[in-house]
This record gives structure tokens, C-alpha cells and sequence, in this order.
């Protein structure tokens, strides 16, 4: 059967940037560490006055189809996965479709349009939609984009301001990919879980505490059920676990639940049974109390073993490295974690062809996805046309006067105008309403 998955992806941040120890702590009047260490972020990444979910999705599309020298025509299906849309009706890749029609010559006129809702794990889902319309014979040769793209603020105040972030990430999904091959294999962890959302409002209403436990409940879920089809996971089958990362520390959390599962029954647990002792098992205990105390103790010494230390630093550490300068870039945060990890393989000379990342997404709400990818030969060109370090370090370093100027701008219910901070170049810029109350948009050269 040929292989259907990722051939290339681009990644456009947000042109701004806020300095989370150094410009966000002082002002709550917060220790840096907080940031740094507890919730593992530098920086946020965030839109300049003329950006916003469109700008971004269709600036990484525009590289993207650039790169590939692909056409219109070449394209059959675009897809937005988002949960900043502006619109109840008209679907944002109408809007992004608009724009790459100004810069290319032919249109998009013969290619399914859609838009994708499930908090974070749209973005993981449209991929699933492409997946399943080229397996179905349905693509006619043509490959289709997805776009994951937010625009992730949270209210002034909120305790999520920590964690805001915008950014878009293109994909390219074809068959016979140059970057990962995406596995049939799919285990689900979905409950009717209330702990963010956003019911016809702008800024996500959010119960913080409440919203880690589910992104672990959920995912440890979806774990099972993806062993159920896939068969047991080991620690050594997968080079990199790229997740969902709302913020590092989510996935810290996450990381240490999920090497306690895979390690059960295993020759590590054997190995490491001198040391810490065996994994508690429910059977051995009187009452539910007592058995989560001594997993919370067993916890706690796994941290500090070298074989926990060592996957971490291997297979988790590296998905991370973006994340801790953009923050939440909620649909499109999965996907910066591949390519963290790629990029990571890259620097480090790892030979990635035919080795194997676990990928879980996650959206609130609730839904995680876990599924696994296999790396494909062009693997090395992909990753290295990747220009985010100078994006990074191009963006505009605000102020604390600058960030809550930028906060307004961006705020649906408040109508300031604010002189932007970054020139535009090479670039679709935001550029006004029209008579229906539509969103414009122009290529600025
Ligand atoms: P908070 O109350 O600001 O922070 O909320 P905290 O007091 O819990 O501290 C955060 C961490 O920093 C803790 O680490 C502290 O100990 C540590 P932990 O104990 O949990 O490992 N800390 C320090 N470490 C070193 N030095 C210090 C220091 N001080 C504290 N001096 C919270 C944090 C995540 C709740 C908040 O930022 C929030 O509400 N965020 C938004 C919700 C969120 O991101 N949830 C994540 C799971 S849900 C998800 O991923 C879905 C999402 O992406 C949306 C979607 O799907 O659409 C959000």
C-alpha cells in the first residue's frame, strides 16, 4: 500500500514577541522561575495589528506551495483547523484560498474548502480528513494543505495569560510523503468534559487546574485504546513523542504517567526494580487511598532514576524546544513539536529514516489522539528548508505598554488602533473590513 502522510510542512509565527520572565513576571509580580522552570516557557509569540489567523495561515501556505513550486491545481482539499475563527458561516480557508489566488497564477476553484472545530486536536483531525480522502482514491493525484492556525489570547488577568501564543502551521499531505508516513493505527480517549471552552465568545472560559487532569486522564485513555490496536508500547519503539504542549511542564506531567505505563511488565520495570522497587499494582491494596500514595511515592523516586532521566532528555526534551519560545499555539502546537524533534534529530545527526515518533494530540473538551508515524527518507530536506530560528529572532520584543496595546487590538469587543511595531515584507497583511463586514486582506511586497 503507499504511504500517505506529511510531505512537508512551513511554520509562521506571529511577528511579536512578549518576554515571559522578563517583561511578563515582574509586572504580576512573579518569580521568573515560575515561568522558566514551572510552566517551562521563555517567551510568547504574538500578532502584530495587521496579523491574525488568515495572515499567518496563509503566509505558511504561501511558503509552503513556494517551496514545493506547487500550483493551484496541484491541490485538491484545504482545510483550516482553528478555534480563533472570526466567522460562524464562511470558513477561514475561503479567506486563505483568497489570499494565495492574489500571488499564484490559476485559482482554487476545484478544491474541497473546509474548517475544522475540536479545540486543539482540529489540527491533528484535518490531517485525519486528508488522510482518509487520498486513501479513498477521492484526491484525483493532487495533495491537499491543512492549516492549523490561532491566534491563542486568553482575558487580561486570566491565569492562562501565561500560556497565550499564535502561530500557523502548513502541511502538505500526498502520497509517497518525504517527511512521516501517518500510521492506520488510531487510539481515542473523548469525554463530554467541561473544563475550557468558549461559548460564543472570544477568550476561552477556563478551569486551569481542572483542564490538566483531563489532558491526562484523556491521553492516558487513548494510550490504551492506541496498544489495543497497535499493540503494547515500549519505551524504546519510538525515537521522539512529540504532544500536545499547552506549556512544557503539561507535558513534563504527561511524559513521567506515561513511561510509568509503558515500562510496566517490561524489562525496564525488572531493571529498575532494585532500585525503586516494583510498580504498585491495585490488587495488593485495601482501599483506592493507599494504592494512589504509593504510586505518588513510586512517582516520585521514577523521576530521579537515569533511565527515566535519559528518555526524557531523549525522546521528550527535544519536542519542546519551539513550545518554550512561542507558547500555546493551540491546533498548531502538536505540530511544532514534530518539528521541534525533527529539527533536533537534524542538529544531532540522528539518522531518522524508518524510525518511529508517537504523536498525541489534544483538544479540550474533551478528546486526545495518540497514533504513530514513520520518518521517510527526504526527512533531512524538509526540516532544513525550516526558517524558524530567524523567524523567531526577527519577531519585535514588546513592552509591558506595547503588550497591552497589542492585547487590545486583538480584543473582538474593543476598537483601538494601534501604529504596528513590525514592517510588513513578503507578506499577507490584514487590510481592513468590507460593505459585509468581511475581513480584507493584500500581499505587501
Ligand atoms: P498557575 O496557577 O498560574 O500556575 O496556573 P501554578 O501555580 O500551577 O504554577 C505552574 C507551575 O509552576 C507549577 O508546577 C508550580 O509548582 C511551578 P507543577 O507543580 O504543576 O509541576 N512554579 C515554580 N517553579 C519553579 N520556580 C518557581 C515556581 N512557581 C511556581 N518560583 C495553569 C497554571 C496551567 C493552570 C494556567 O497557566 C492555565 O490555566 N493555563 C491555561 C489552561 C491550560 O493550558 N491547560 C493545559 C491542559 S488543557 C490543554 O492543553 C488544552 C488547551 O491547549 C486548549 C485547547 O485544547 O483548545 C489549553
Amino acid at each position: 500500500m503507499t504511504a500517505v502522510g506529511i510531505d512537508a510542512i512551513e511554520i509562521w509565527t506571529g511577528n511579536l514577541k512578549l518576554d515571559l520572565p522578563g517583561t511578563f513576571a515582574p509586572e504580576k509580580g512573579e518569580d521568573p522561575e515560575k515561568y522558566t522552570k514551572g510552566l517551562g516557557l521563555n517567551a510568547s509569540s504574538f500578532p502584530d495589528s495587521y496579523e491574525d489567523i488568515v495572515t499567518m495561515g496563509a503566509n505558511a501556505a504561501h511558503r509552503l506551495m513556494e517551496r514545493k513550486g506547487l500550483e493551484p491545481d496541484d491541490i485538491g482539499r484545504i482545510d483550516v483547523a482553528t478555534e480563533s475563527a472570526f466567522d460562524n458561516s464562511k470558513p477561514v480557508s475561503t479567506y486563505v484560498a483568497g489570499c494565495l489566488e492574489q500571488v499564484f497564477d490559476g485559482d482554487f476553484h476545484h478544491a474541497n474548502k473546509g474548517e475544522r472545530k475540536f479545540a486543539c486536536i482540529a489540527g491533528t483531525q484535518s490531517l485525519d480528513d486528508a488522510y482518509n480522502w487520498i486513501r479513498a482514491g477521492r484526491n484525483r493525484g493532487r495533495s491537499a494543505i491543512v492549516i492549523a492556525t490561532d491566534t491563542a489570547l486568553y482575558a487580561r488577568g486570566d491565569a492562562g495569560e501565561a500560556t497565550q501564543g499564535a502561530g500557523a502551521v502548513a502541511m502538505l499531505i500526498s502520497e509517497d510523503p518525504n517527511l512521516v508516513e501517518l500510521s492506520a493505527e488510531q487510539g481515542y480517549g473523548s469525554a463530554d468534559e467541561t473544563d475550557f471552552l468558549k461559548p460564543n465568545q472570544q477568550f476561552p472560559s477556563v478551569d486551569g487546574k481542572r483542564s490538566v487532569q483531563v489532558y491526562l486522564a484523556r491521553m492516558r485513555e487513548a494510550l490504551e485504546d492506541y496498544e489495543s490496536v497497535a499493540g503494547d508500547v515500549h519505551p524504546d519503539d519510538f525515537e521522539y513523542a512529540p504532544f500536545h504542549t499547552p506549556f512544557p511542564g503539561m507535558v513534563r506531567k504527561a511524559a513521567m504517567l506515561a513511561y510509568r505505563h509503558v515500562i510496566r511488565d517490561t524489562s525496564v520495570e525488572d531493571e529498575l526494580a532494585d532500585e525503586i522497587g516494583r510498580q504498585p499494582r491495585p490488587e495488593a491494596f485495601d482501599d483506592d487511598e493507599a494504592f494512589r500514595e504509593a504510586v505518588r511515592e513510586y512517582m516520585d523516586e521514577l523521576k530521579e532514576t537515569e533511565a527515566y532521566q535519559e528518555w526524557y532528555a531523549e525522546t521528550i526534551d527535544p519536542t519542546l524546544s519551539i513550545s518554550r519560545e512561542v507558547g500555546n499555539w493551540y491546533t498548531g502546537s502538536v505540530h511544532i513539536a514534530r518539528a521541534s524533534a525533527l529539527k533536533h534529530a537534524l542538529e544531532s545527526d540522528r539518522d531518522m529514516t524508518g524510525e518511529r515518533l508517537l504523536v498525541g494530540s489534544y483538544g479540550s473538551g474533551a478528546q486526545a489522539e495518540i497514533h504513530s508515524e514513520v520518518v521517510q527518507d527526504g526527512w533531512e530536506d524538509e526540516i532544513e528548508a525550516l526558517n524558524v530560528e530567524s523567524q523567531l529572532e526577527a519577531r519585535y520584543d514588546m513592552s509591558w505598554a506595547d503588550y497591552e496595546e497589542v492585547h487590545d487590538v486583538h480584543n473582538h469587543d474593543m476598537d483601538v488602533d494601534v501604529e504596528e511595531f513590525t514592517a510588513p515584507e513578503s507578506e499577507f497583511v490584514f487590510d481592513g473590513w468590507g460593505r459585509m463586514g468581511e475581513r480584507k486582506y493584500r500581499y505587501v511586497e
